[in-house]
C-alpha cells in the first residue's frame, strides 16, 4: 500500500511573488500547496507603506485561480525613512502581518533597504510594543566580509545586540544557512524564530560550483559547507517550535539567472512541499513534519492553524525542466529530478 501522511494544511512563511505577468504565473503554484504565505515586499520599487501593501495584496488575490482558497499575508519593506505610525496602523488594520529588514545591498532589490539599524530604532521599538513581528534578511554587506561569513558576522554585529536591546521584539531570522544561526536561535528566547528553505536542506555549496557554475542553485544567503546543511536538517527535524517552513521561493526568469551577472534566488514553489517532506522522510522524522510545516509558524505569528488538511503520498513525481514564468520561462528547483513524495490529488 502507498504510504501517506496527512497534516493540517501548511503555510509558507517566506516567499517572493513579484508582480504583473510573472506574479500571475507563479501564485497558483503556491496556492496549490499552501493556505497562506508571507509575501516579501522587495518589488522594484519596494512595498514600503501599508497602502502599497494593501494594493499589492489585492493584485495577488486576483491571481489566485477560481475555487482555490489562499490568503497572502503582507509585509512592508523597511527603509531609513519608514514611518512607525504607518507600520502600526497597517498592523492594526490587518493589512500588514510583519515588516521586513533588508540591510541595504544585501540581496535582490535591497538597494532601498536600511543603511544602519540605528535609523529604524524608533520603528522597531514601536513594533515591539504592539507585537508586530520583524522579518530579517540576516547578512552584513561590507565588502571586506567574505560572502560565506556574512550571516555569522550579522549575528555577532547586528542581530545579537538588537535582540538584547529589544527583548520584546518578535524576530524571524529568515532563510538561515549556518550552524551559527541554528545555535543562535536555539539559545535565544521564545521571541526568536527562523525559517528554513528546501534548498538549504538539500544542497551545500558544491551544488553551485562543482563541474561548472550552476546559476539555478545560487541564492542568498548562499548555500554553505556540508556541516551547515547537516545542522539545518537537524534543526528543522528536531521538533523545536522555533523553526518553520519558509521556502524563499524567488522566481527569476531563465535569462536573468543564466547571465554574466546572474540573479540570486531559487524558484522552488512548484514542488516545495514535496521537497521538504522528502527531507523529513530521509531523516526519519515524518512525525515532526506537521509541526514544521503547519503548526510552528502560526504559533509564532499568533495566528490560528488551518482547519483543513493536506495528504502527501510516497509516490514519484517528475519535476519539469522549466515552467511558465509569465514573460519568460523559469527553471524550478529540482528541475529534471524525480521526487519521492507528491501531493495526493
Ligand atoms: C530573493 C529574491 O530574489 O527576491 N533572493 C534570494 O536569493 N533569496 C531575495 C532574498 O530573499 O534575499
Ligand atoms: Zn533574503
Ligand atoms: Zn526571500
Amino acid at each position: 500500500m502507498t504510504q501517506t501522511l496527512t497534516i493540517r494544511r501548511p503555510d509558507d512563511w517566506h516567499l517572493h511573488f513579484r508582480d504583473g505577468e510573472t506574479m500571475r504565473a507563479v501564485v497558483p503554484h503556491t496556492a496549490r500547496q499552501f493556505a497562506r504565505a508571507i509575501v516579501m515586499p522587495n518589488l522594484a520599487p519596494p512595498v514600503t507603506t501599508s497602502a502599497l501593501a494593501a494594493a499589492y495584496r489585492d493584485r495577488i488575490a486576483a491571481a489566485v485561480l477560481e475555487g482555490v482558497e489562499f490568503t497572502p499575508l503582507m509585509t512592508a519593506y523597511l527603509t531609513d525613512e519608514t514611518d512607525a505610525g504607518d507600520m502600526a496602523a497597517g498592523f492594526a488594520d490587518g493589512v500588514l502581518t510583519a515588516a521586513k529588514l533588508y540591510p541595504a545591498g544585501a540581496t535582490t532589490n535591497s538597494a532601498h533597504g536600511v543603511t544602519d539599524v540605528a535609523n529604524i530604532e524608533g520603528v522597531l521599538e514601536r513594533m515591539a510594543e504592539i507585537g508586530m513581528p520583524l522579518c530579517v534578511h540576516g547578512e552584513v554587506t561590507h565588502s571586506d566580509i567574505d560572502i560565506f561569513d556574512r550571516e555569522a558576522v550579522f549575528i555577532d554585529r547586528i542581530l545579537a545586540p538588537l535582540v538584547e536591546r529589544m527583548p520584546d521584539l518578535k524576530v524571524i531570522f529568515e532563510h538561515i544557512t549556518t550552524k551559527q544561526a541554528v545555535e543562535f536561535v536555539d539559545t535565544s528566547g521564545p521571541r526568536i524564530g527562523a525559517t528554513i528553505t528546501p534548498q538549504h536542506l538539500h544542497i551545500n555549496r558544491n551544488a553551485i560550483l562543482v563541474g561548472g557554475i550552476r546559476p539555478h542553485m545560487f541564492c542568498l544567503p548562499v548555500a554553505k559547507r556540508e556541516e551547515h546543511r547537516l545542522a539545518l536538517r537537524k534543526a528543522a527535524t528536531s521538533g523545536s517550535t522555533k523553526y518553520f517552513l519558509g521556502t524563499d521561493s524567488a522566481p527569476h526568469h531563465r535569462h536573468a539567472k543564466e547571465s554574466d551577472c546572474g540573479c540570486a534566488g531559487i524558484f522552488n514553489a512548484p514542488f516545495a512541499l514535496e521537497s521538504y517532506v522528502t527531507v523529513f522522510d530521509e531523516e526519519g522524522a515524518l512525525d515532526r513534519f506537521e509541526g514544521f510545516a503547519s503548526l510552528n509558524g502560526p504559533a509564532f505569528y499568533g495566528l490560528p492553524v488551518n482547519e483543513d488538511t493536506t495528504t502527501l503520498e510516497k509516490a514519484p513525481v517528475e519535476v519539469p525542466a522549466e515552467v511558465d514564468g509569465g514573460e519568460a520561462e523559469i527553471v524550478p528547483f529540482h528541475a529534471g529530478e524525480t521526487l519521492k513524495w507528491r501531493l495526493a490529488s
